[in-house]
């Protein structure tokens, strides 16, 4: 019989783990919870009175800090401890794609998993249930179970003796609605064989997520329906973006196209937004371990089929660096472009594997002077993005800086690029800062949130996504 959960451990205080463990904490005060990080900054910032200093922004994120923190919520480095003293265990690290190595490129590189499960391992105490939240390969909780189980031998020590139950519990937030999306999912998923420990587990959800709401699997269909539902999503995102570029071409209108499908409720209207392509750190990596994983089982059809939607998502960035190249007469050479969003999408501080990083780096391969506004990210951040050289060349010739408002950034510029759809942007006053523009000045609407009208009255060049009219 399983003891009920009143101490809940997180390893990992990342997008994940910090966001979870704070929604959890809201709803379930009886718990108390521990969210523990190696990263002794990222768990400063979680303590820190300045909740402009948290290390991720999502909205309402603050306001359940405010609330919980110090009462049921804790963040800590104290890894050993912590695990010593949970009833259940959440592992919510990190599982980018291997650097090198077998499977380099594609396969997830799984050294932070196996090291926490070692940490757990070496230091749980009794009957602990273990739960994969990050996303990983399918198979994956045969291994942490190996790396449990070899843990425990027989002693007389009733203090020592320990018991381990593995369930698996994907998450499926998405960043700027992380809150909302914890706090009302479309669905919880847990796979695992042990009844009970499932019932531990959705015993928590159950204090505000409706039993209909809460799936129960087996472990290789809870691991897979992860991958295979981003895989899903990205899809989704490459076709319409696909279809954009026939658009530009034939005088059709993505938007208008959007429109006359999604009303179709087989295909439905959510997730059909062309754009710069999609971004985050999530898609391309759980897509390529997908792609691993079928070439492993000897899938090879089934591997190439998924690597096409990481192929078009690379080559709408290009296509759209390649246009903005074109209509300012093929050469950016100390051209100033005013760069508009950073972060992967609206409403999060997360550049990572952002189209802005590709596009940025094209431009500034041919000489561009970028001066790039984003409202949560900051400079720091975007210097180690467009310094990491795991794209081929850092060596740019054109040079970018950090520019604090809209307007710095579009004054005195030939162009404005807008890459991510945050809401300031849709309220730019663009009669006033075209008079501060060079001419002819472009602007280059890779969201599709700007109206033409409200630019071409003031004579402004204007090119958005998937727009026939062009
Ligand atoms: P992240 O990099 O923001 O956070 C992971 C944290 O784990 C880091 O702070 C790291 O220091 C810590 N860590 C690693 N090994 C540790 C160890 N042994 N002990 C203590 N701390 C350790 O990552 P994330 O974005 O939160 O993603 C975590 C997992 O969740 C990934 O598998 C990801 O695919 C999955 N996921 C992410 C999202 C998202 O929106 N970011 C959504 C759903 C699922
Ligand atoms: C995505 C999934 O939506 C989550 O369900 C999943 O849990 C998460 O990945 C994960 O596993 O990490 P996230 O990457 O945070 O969430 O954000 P999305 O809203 O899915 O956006 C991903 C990218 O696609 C962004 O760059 C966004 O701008 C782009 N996108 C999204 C489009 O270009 N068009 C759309 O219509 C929707």
């Amino acid at each position: 019989m399983i003891k009920k959960i009143r101490k809940i451990t997180c390893i990992g205080a990342g997008y994940v783990g910090g966001p979870t463990m704070a929604v959890i904490a809201n709803n379930c005060p009886h718990i108390d919870i521990t969210v523990v990080d190696l990263n002794t900054k990222r768990i400063d910032n979680w303590n820190s009175n300045d909740l402009n200093k948290l290390p991720i922004y999502e909205p309402g994120l603050d306001e359940i800090i405010i609330k919980c923190r110090g009462k049921n919520l804790f963040f800590s480095t104290e890894v050993e401890k912590n695990i010593r003293e949970g009833d259940l265990i959440f592992l919510c690290v990190n599982t980018p794609v291997k650097s090198r190595g077998i499977g380099a490129g594609e396969a997830s590189d799984l050294k932070w998993i196996e090291s926490s499960a070692r940490q757990v391992a070496l230091h749980a105490r009794g009957e602990t249930i273990v739960v994969e939240k990050s996303t990983i390969p399918v198979k994956t909780a045969e291994t942490i179970k190996i790396i449990l189980d070899s843990s425990i031998t027989k002693s007389d020590d009733q203090e020592q003796l320990k018991e381990f139950h593995v369930l698996s519990n994907p998450e499926f937030l998405a960043e700027g609605t992380a809150v909302k999306d914890l706090q009302s999912p479309d669905r919880v998923l847990i796979g695992g064989e042990n009844l009970e420990a499932s019932e531990a587990l959705a015993l928590i959800y159950r204090n505000w997520i409706p039993d209909n709401k809460i799936i129960r699997t087996n472990l290789w269909s809870s691991e897979l329906s992860k991958l295979t539902a981003n895989a899903f999503l990205a899809q989704r995102i490459s076709s319409i973006n696909s279809i954009s570029a026939l658009c530009e071409m034939t005088g059709a209108n993505v938007k208008e196209v959007k429109k006359a499908i999604g009303m179709d409720s087989r295909i439905g209207s959510k997730f059909l937004n062309a754009g710069p392509g999609f971004g985050g750190s999530c898609f391309k990596k759980d897509i390529l371990n997908l792609v691993y994983l079928c070439g492993y089982y000897n899938l090879n059809e089934v591997a190439s089929y998924w690597r096409k939607v990481v192929e078009i998502n690379e080559w709408q960035q290009k296509r759209i660096s390649k246009i903005i190249l074109e209509k300012l007469f093929g050469t950016l050479t100390n051209k100033k472009i005013s760069i508009l969003g950073f972060s992967f999408k609206s409403d999060t501080n997360d550049t990572r594997e952002s189209p802005a990083i590709n596009i940025c780096k094209d431009l500034l391969s041919e000489g561009a002077d970028l001066h790039i506004y984003d409202p949560k990210v900051n400079p720091e951040q975007i210097k180690i993005e467009l310094s990491s050289n795991h794209y081929k060349d850092s060596s740019f010739d054109g040079s970018w800086s950090y520019s604090p408002s809209i307007n710095e950034s579009i004054k005195n510029s030939h162009c404005v690029v807008i890459i991510t759809e945050w809401h300031e942007f849709t309220l730019i006053d663009w009669e006033n800062v075209s008079k501060e523009m060079l001419r002819p000045a472009w602007v280059f609407d890779t969201r599709g949130i700007i109206s033409s009208k409200d630019l071409k009255s003031n004579s402004l060049r204007f090119w958005s996504i998937g727009n026939g009219d062009n």
